[in-house]
């Protein structure tokens, strides 16, 4: 799978594969991984949410020269050496550092010149019932909320690119939703507001508290998942820093499960070719069982259509078989909402 900031793969660490390669191209990411993959094998729970689930810890240095630091590669090291005060009590925490977390640390900003909003919003997230998130969503936080200058500020290509959206996704949402990225955001929250519990929606709440808490955060957190992870599973998780095609070429033990993100969408725009690869290095490794996810900007992205496989010249589309009735199922219950399609793909024999 693909590393992203890591907590997934510890989430998927918890079903229990025999072995999770966790996968990215940008060297940041893996050193992430790598330190909470640390956290794990040296930390007690305490300390280890201290630093991951609140961000923040008073002994980040000693316990990152003493526990932490021994136990990373040179590369991990290396980036993490300088930036220990991300987790300073000063800094304001591991969450409102990196690109998104300076959006978060804006929109925190904004919240205290606007006491109101934040207090409708804290109230949202504490909610103990979908009749009275909706009711509290719809006429305090939702008038509030969609201000000219929010809808100004989420139709900017910079204040995307920092929430890792690029180019090629955001002209997806625009050419799908009338109302521009502003309005197709609008609509996602107020589904979420209108169906699904903002209470332990920890996608969400990390970039108004700045935090996580113990009720509502990502399960490695947990002191009984953390227990697990500690105790073996995450001793399954390697971490590789390097494009998801070198590394398959790199591979000779054949994958059953791949999951892909978003990934796809920049590369099919930028560069299709290496798409293509990318996909034949995938089949040349699937197990004949092998189930594929992965999702988009797009519902139906059409590099479905359009990467066609080095030698066969077969579209996507002609090698793989959807799963489309699980995948809707599972977007309603996609607590964050804002990808159109999302995509379980088998591999056909
Ligand atoms: C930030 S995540 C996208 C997260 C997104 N919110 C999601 O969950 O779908 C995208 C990650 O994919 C990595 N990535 C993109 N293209 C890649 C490739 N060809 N090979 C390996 N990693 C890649 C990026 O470095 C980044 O860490």
């Amino acid at each position: 799978m693909i590393t992203s900031a890591g907590c997934n793969v510890l989430d998927y660490a918890l079903a229990g594969p025999a072995s999770i390669d966790a996968v990215d191209a940008n060297p940041r990411q893996t050193a992430l991984l790598e330190l909470k993959l640390a956290g794990i094998k040296t930390l007690a729970h305490a300390d280890f949410f201290q630093i991951f689930g609140v961000g923040r810890h008073p002994h980040f240095d000693e316990i990152y020269q003493d526990c932490l630091r021994p136990v990373l590669s040179a590369a991990a090291r290396q980036f993490w050496d300088s930036r220990g005060a991300w987790f300073s009590e000063r800094g304001g925490g591991f969450y409102f550092h990196g690109l998104s977390g300076t959006v978060a640390r804006v929109f925190r900003a904004y919240l205290r010149l606007r006491p109101r909003l934040a207090g409708h919003i804290e109230a949202l997230f504490n909610a103990t019932t979908l009749a009275e998130q909706r009711e509290r969503y719809d006429a305090h936080v939702a008038p509030l909320l969609w201000t000219r200058s929010l809808n100004w500020a989420l139709s900017r290509q910079l204040t995307l690119s920092m929430l890792g959206v690029p180019h090629p996704q955001r002209r997806q949402v625009v050419a799908q939703h009338h109302a521009g990225v502003a309005g197709f955001v609008r609509e996602s929250l107020t589904f979420l507001a209108h169906h699904l519990p903002f209470r332990d929606n920890y996608f969400y709440a990390v970039y108004v508290r700045g935090q996580y808490q113990p009720d509502c955060c990502p399960e490695y957190l947990k002191p009984a998942q953390f227990a697990r992870l500690k105790a073996g599973l995450a001793a399954r998780i390697v971490p590789h820093t390097s494009t998801v095609t070198e590394f398959l070429q790199h591979q000779r033990t054949p994958i059953s499960r791949f999951v892909l993100l978003d990934h796809m969408d920049w590369m099919s725009s930028y560069y299709p070719q290496a798409l293509a690869e990318e996909w034949a290095a995938i089949f040349a490794r699937a197990t004949p069982d092998a189930r594929i996810i992965f999702r988009s900007a797009h519902a139906e992205p059409n590099y479905l259509d359009h990467v066609r496989l080095p030698h066969s010249g077969l579209a996507l589309r002609d090698l793989l078989r959807f799963d489309t009735a699980r995948a809707a199922a599972l977007t309603d219950q996609d607590r964050v909402h804002t990808y159109a399609g999302f995509h379980i793909a088998h591999v056909l024999g």
